[in-house]
């Protein structure tokens, strides 16, 4: 069982990744070509819990048109930092998404499995098109063929937290995406 060794919210991270800032403006950039993209097309934007909670309510707001929102919940991690490659659904979407556009928002892609499962079981309702939006990318990782449609950014092989993404549920209330210490996880 790991956990961690506190030494204070913010004292638990060694450096920022990407900054309140950053994230703003690539979240208004996103939002924009979103906007562009699905104009008049009503879609439905689909928030995988827990760690997309932030960029989802941010994003959401940047949509300069009428859409609808729902709500996944899978967990493919325990409470470590590594994937088992088991994708459990905890929550299904609400709505019917047959016909529908509908746009994945995630956190981050890291080995893919995740969203090569949640593709794959939403394309087989048979929406109208279905793509991903995902905040932070770590392509170095991926074991699936999966690419996001849509990221915001590029990250390195490091294990990230904060702006929704957490470490054992904790450090999802930072503002700021960033890199943990690595002397407080303890395996
Ligand atoms: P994948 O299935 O390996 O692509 O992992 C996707 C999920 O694992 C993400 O939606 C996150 O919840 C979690 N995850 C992957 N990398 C990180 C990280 O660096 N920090 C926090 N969570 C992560
Ligand atoms: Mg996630």
């Amino acid at each position: 069982m790991e956990k961690v060794k506190r030494t204070g919210l913010q004292n638990d991270i060694a450096k920022v990744l990407v900054s309140e800032e950053e994230l703003r403006s690539k979240v208004k950039e996103l939002g924009r070509v979103l906007s562009g993209e699905y104009r008049g097309k009503d879609p439905i934007f689909v928030c995988v819990m827990k760690g997309s909670v932030h960029f989802f309510s941010d994003l959401v707001r940047e949509f300069d048109d009428y859409c609808e929102v729902d709500f996944l919940s899978c967990s493919s991690y325990g409470d470590g930092t590594v994937n088992t490659g088991v994708v459990r659904i905890n929550k299904d979407l609400d709505m019917n998404i047959m016909g529908r556009h509908v746009i994945i928002v995630e956190d981050i892609m890291d080995s893919g499995v995740t969203l090569d499962h949640l593709t794959k079981l939403l394309a087989a309702r048979e929406p109208e098109s279905l793509k991903v939006v995902t905040l932070l990318d770590k392509p170095e990782r991926r074991r699936c063929a999966i690419q996001p449609d849509y990221c915001g950014f590029i990250v390195p092989d490091e294990f990230v937290v904060g702006y929704g993404l957490d470490y054992a549920q904790l450090y999802r209330n930072l503002p700021f995406v960033g890199v943990l210490k690595p002397e407080l996880v303890e395996k």
